[in-house]
């Protein structure tokens, strides 16, 4: 009899459901909430009631694109953190009471392991060992990766994800929220003329709320003289934000690879969807001859199916979550969970 499992996130601001049979993804289905756009940022409040809204008609459509039925599912894989406890809450209650109707197993899964999970879910894989950069709108991490459930975290931003680099910095340039593709489309028609400073924290750690403070002062004192500077040079500031953010980032990659002595890299999160960031990969890759990695687009960003996958490798272990478990704010990678 097959493995088929049910993964569900609901961390943040998409709803996203997939259907895994032995491994193997046969469904993923995100909806991605587009009412925070407005204000700016993800407001908890609506994406806990968006989640609420998506969650029966995605199970529906996740199963029906699976061939799969609710009557075939042998677990079910759903984040436990870290994200918004009101969104977590959605999305666990629902497995609970799914699980509790099919007599099935629930398994708990950190959300950031799965983005480094999500490295596994297509061909080419990477063998382990190997190093990922997970890199979201809440977290920047080097991560040292011997199994799917041994992971380390090496280091991480000590402020400002990159995402949050990308989205707070397109705000400053009046740009849509979420910026980080918006500046990424931008940037493919500029050039990175403008210098910012490119921050080396100790050790393999980050930071990235320096960059948010140049651009801030550097936009300021460029629109005093001509008010219509963002307007008129919109492609080639996104293009050296860009820059910047990719530059730190390979920085701490290099080190790292050096220090761990490993050829195997890869890249997870929703900011590994940056074409620039890829083609710097690429580019690497040619320079240290490194294997590299990244996730195809739909597996960058928030979805089910990098929960599924890590739920499944749990499953098979029997790593069970208990009836009364609950949804961390913060959740650190390979940390045993405190309910
Ligand atoms: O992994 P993710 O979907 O959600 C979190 O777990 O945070 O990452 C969302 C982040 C946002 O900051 C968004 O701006 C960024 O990923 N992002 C991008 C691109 N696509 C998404 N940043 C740069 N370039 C992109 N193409
Ligand atoms: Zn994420």
């Amino acid at each position: 009899m097959a493995d088929i499992l049910l993964g569900i996130e609901s961390s943040c601001d998409d709803t996203s459901m997939s259907v895994i049979k032995d491994g193997m993804i046969l469904s993923n289905v995100t909806f991605s909430q587009s009412i925070h756009a407005k204000y700016g940022g993800v407001v908890p409040e609506w994406a806990s009631r968006m989640h609420m809204e998506a969650i029966i008609p995605l199970t529906k459509e996740t199963l029906e694109k699976s061939g799969c039925q609710l009557h075939d599912l042998k677990g079910i894989a759903v984040t436990k953190g870290p994200g918004l406890i009101g969104s977590l809450i959605v999305g666990i209650s629902y497995a609970k009471s799914l699980a509790l109707s099919l007599n099935i197993p629930l398994i708990e899964v950190n959300h950031l392991e799965a983005h480094v999970l999500s490295l596994l879910i297509e061909e080419p894989k990477p063998t382990f060992p190997f190093l990922c950069l997970t890199v979201s709108g809440g977290h920047t991490q080097l991560v040292y990766v011997s199994g799917y459930n041994q992971m380390e975290l090496i280091g991480q931003s000590l402020d400002d994800a990159a995402g949050e680099a990308f989205d707070k910095t397109g705000k400053l340039l009046g740009l849509s929220y979420p910026s980080g593709p918006v500046i990424d489309r931008l940037a493919q028609s500029g050039n990175p003329v403008f210098t910012f400073p490119i921050s080396k924290m100790k050790d393999f750690n980050y930071s990235f709320s320096g960059l948010k403070t140049s651009v801030l002062y550097f936009l300021q004192k460029q629109l005093k003289e001509d008010p219509s500077f963002i307007e008129n040079n919109l492609n080639d500031i996104c293009a050296s934000i860009q820059h910047t953010i990719i530059e730190i980032l390979a920085f701490k990659l290099i080190e790292a690879a050096n220090h761990y002595k490993t050829k195997n890299i890869g890249v997870a999160g929703g900011v590994s969807a940056n074409s620039g960031l890829r083609n710097k990969l690429k580019e690497l890759a040619l320079k240290y001859h490194w294997n590299t990695f990244v996730p195809s687009l739909q597996y960058c960003t928030d979805n089910a199916a990098m929960i599924a996958l890590a739920g499944y490798y749990k499953y098979l272990d029997k790593k069970f979550a208990p009836d009364d478990f609950g949804p961390l704010a913060r959740f650190p990678i390979s940390e045993v969970p405190q309910s």
